[in-house]
C-alpha cells in the first residue's frame, strides 16, 4: 500500500524515477547468463526485427531479442556460443552508413553497440558465414521457431545439426520479471488508466467508436508510450459482444454500452486495461445486472489471487460467481447447467461458456499476451508476476443460433430465450493489471471501476473539442459499420 502511494505521487509531480525505470546493462548481461546457463553446447541464433517491410511503419523491436539487449534497432540479431563452461556471445548489427542514415536515422553502428551493451559487434551482412562455421563446428543449434528459413538453411547445411526452440527458456526468463521490468510496467499501466479515465469522461451518445480511439491513442502517445500494445477495442452496442472487435467505426447511442479495451507500449512493456460504461454516462437495470456480475466475479478472482495461489483457484472463484448470476438473471437454466456443444465434444458444456468464453487473465510484460510461466497460466503467483484478470459476460442478440439443435438444447432455448432477448447486444468486460511483490499483489490499474464511480467520473465530462462537420461527413459518405445482425 505504502509503495503504490509513493509512486501515485512520483507520478504526479511529473517525473519517473529516471535510473530505477531503465534496464541496466549489468541485467541484460545476467539475462544472457541466464540463458546460456540453460543452453546445451552449441549456439543460438536470435535475429532481432527486420526494417519494416513496408511504407515505413513504425518499427518494433522483436521482444526476444528486446529482452537479451535492449538493443531498439532493425536488421539485428544476437549469436550465443556455448562451448564447454565458455559463453562467448555476438552482436550482429547494420553499420553506419551516413548515406543510408539520411533516410532512416542514425544507427548505433558496432562501435555504438559495443560502447552501449560491452559486447562484441560485427556487420550483419558478415552473419551468415559467421553461423555456418558455427553449424560446422557444433551439434546443437538454439533458433526461434519462426525462423523458418534460418531453420532450413542450417538442416540444409548439416542434416545432422539438432535445432532447438527457444519459446520454453524464454518463458521461464521472461516469466518473472525484474524490479526495473515492473516499473516500465506501473508506467504502461498508468498511461493507460490516464487514456481510461479521458476516455470515460468524453463519451457521449452520437460520438464515433473512432474518436474514442484517437482519444485514446492521444493519450498513450502524448505521455511517451511507445504505441498501443494491441489493437485498441472500443465496441459500442452490439459490438461490445464481439471479444476482438477493433472496426472501431461505429456510431454509438443512449442505451448502449461501450467495452474499452486498451494498452499502451511504454518502453515495450503492454498494459492491458479494459473499462465497460453505458454511452449515456448512466446504467440501465440490466446493464447494472450483467455489469455488478461481472465487477463481482472480478472481485473474487482478486480475493483469490494471493502469493502462492495458482490459477485453477482463481478460475473456480470467478467461474463460481458468474454461474450463479447467470442462473439468477435467467440466462442458463441453473448454476451447473450444461447444453451438447456439439463439434468434436462429446461431453457437454456448462452453460456458463455460452457468456463468458475467453480465458480469465494472462501475463503481461514484453508482450501483452506474455510467454511468461506466471502463476495466471501455470504454477503459483509469486512476486515478478504481472498479469490481468477479465472476467466478461457477453449476450450476443443471435446467442440462439450459436446453440446446436439436440432435444436437451431446444428446451434450453426455449427458457432462456426471454433473458437472451431482455439483455441482448449487452457486453461487459471488466480487465485490470496486477503486479506481484513480497508485500502482495497489487493492483495497479486504478480507473474508475465500480458502477457508482463510473458514473460520477462521466458526470464531470471533458470537453474535447471536435468537428462536428467532418463527423456528420464520415457518416454520410458510405460509412458500412459492420455490427452483429
Ligand atoms: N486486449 C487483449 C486481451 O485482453 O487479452
Ligand atoms: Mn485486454
Ligand atoms: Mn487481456
Amino acid at each position: 500500500m505504502k509503495m503504490r502511494l509513493i509512486i501515485a505521487l512520483v507520478g504526479l509531480a511529473g517525473f519517473a524515477p529516471a535510473l530505477a525505470a531503465q534496464i541496466p546493462e549489468s541485467e541484460y548481461a545476467q539475462r544472457r547468463a541466464a540463458f546460456a546457463s540453460r543452453m546445451r553446447e552449441g549456439f543460438l541464433v536470435l535475429p532481432g526485427a527486420p526494417e519494416p517491410a513496408r511504407d515505413y511503419m513504425d518499427f518494433a523491436q522483436e521482444p526476444n531479442f528486446f529482452y537479451l539487449n535492449g538493443i531498439d534497432e532493425p536488421g539485428a540479431a544476437l549469436v550465443m556460443v556455448k562451448q564447454g563452461t565458455t559463453v562467448t556471445i555476438t552482436l550482429f548489427v547494420q553499420p553506419r552508413d551516413p548515406a543510408r542514415e539520411v533516410w532512416s536515422g542514425f544507427r548505433l553502428g558496432t562501435d555504438g553497440a559495443t560502447a552501449r551493451t560491452g559486447l562484441p559487434a560485427r556487420a550483419i551482412a558478415s552473419m551468415d558465414a559467421f553461423v555456418d562455421s558455427l553449424a560446422a563446428a557444433h551439434q546443437v543449434a538454439y533458433v526461434p521457431r519462426d525462423e523458418r528459413e534460418l531453420t532450413a538453411r542450417l538442416r540444409a547445411l548439416k542434416p545432422s545439426l539438432t535445432v532447438l526452440g527457444i519459446a520454453d527458456f524464454m518463458s521461464a526468463l521472461r516469466g518473472r520479471k525484474s524490479p526495473a521490468e515492473l516499473d516500465l510496467l506501473r508506467k504502461a499501466i498508468a498511461i493507460t488508466v490516464d487514456a481510461q479515465n479521458l476516455a470515460m469522461r468524453s463519451i457521449s451518445p452520437g460520438m464515433n467508436e473512432f474518436e474514442i480511439e484517437g482519444l485514446v491513442e492521444y493519450t498513450f502517445r502524448r505521455n511517451g508510450a511507445d504505441r498501443p500494445s494491441f489493437a485498441s477495442i472500443i465496441g459500442s452496442g452490439p459490438n461490445s459482444t464481439t471479444l476482438h472487435y477493433n472496426r472501431n467505426d461505429r456510431f454509438m447511442n443512449a442505451g448502449e454500452m461501450v467495452v474499452m479495451d486498451i494498452g499502451a507500449s511504454y518502453r515495450g512493456y503492454a498494459a492491458d486495461v479494459t473499462r465497460t460504461v453505458p454511452v449515456n454516462g448512466e446504467f440501465s437495470p440490466e446493464q447494472r445486472s450483467i455489469y455488478q456480475l461481472v465487477r463481482d466475479a472480478q472481485a473474487a478472482g482478486e480475493r483469490a489471487a494471493k502469493p502462492g495461489a495458482n490459477s485453477m483457484a482463481m478460475n473456480i472463484a470467478v467461474d463460481s460467481v458468474i454461474k450463479q448470476g447467470l442462473a439468477a438473471l435467467g440466462l442458463i437454466e441453473s448454476h451447473d447447467a450444461v447444453y451438447d456443444c456439439g463439434g468434436e465434444r462429446v461431453a457437454p458444456c456448462s452453460q456458463h461458456r455460452l457468456f463468458y468464453m475467453h480465458g480469465l487473465g494472462h501475463a503481461i510484460g514484453l508482450d501483452v499476451h506474455d510467454p511468461g510461466t506466471s502463476g495466471i497460466q501455470v504454477g503459483t503467483l509469486a512476486p515478478g508476476d504481472a498479469f490481468s484478470i477479465e472476467p466478461g459476460i457477453y449476450v450476443r442478440s443471435n446467442l440462439l443460433d450459436i446453440i446446436p439443435p439436440s432435444p436437451r438444447n431446444d428446451a434450453m432455448k426455449t427458457r432462456i430465450a426471454a433473458a437472451v432477448r431482455r439483455y441482448a447486444n449487452i457486453g461487459v468486460r471488466i480487465e485490470d493489471d496486477y503486479i506481484v511483490t513480497a508485500a502482495g499483489v497489487e493492483w495497479a490499474s486504478r480507473a474508475p471501476r465500480e458502477i457508482q464511480e463510473i458514473e460520477a467520473a462521466m458526470r464531470d465530462r471533458v470537453h474535447v473539442p471536435r468537428d462536428a462537420g467532418k463527423i456528420e461527413w464520415y457518416r454520410t459518405t458510405g460509412h458500412q459499420p459492420r455490427t452483429t445482425p
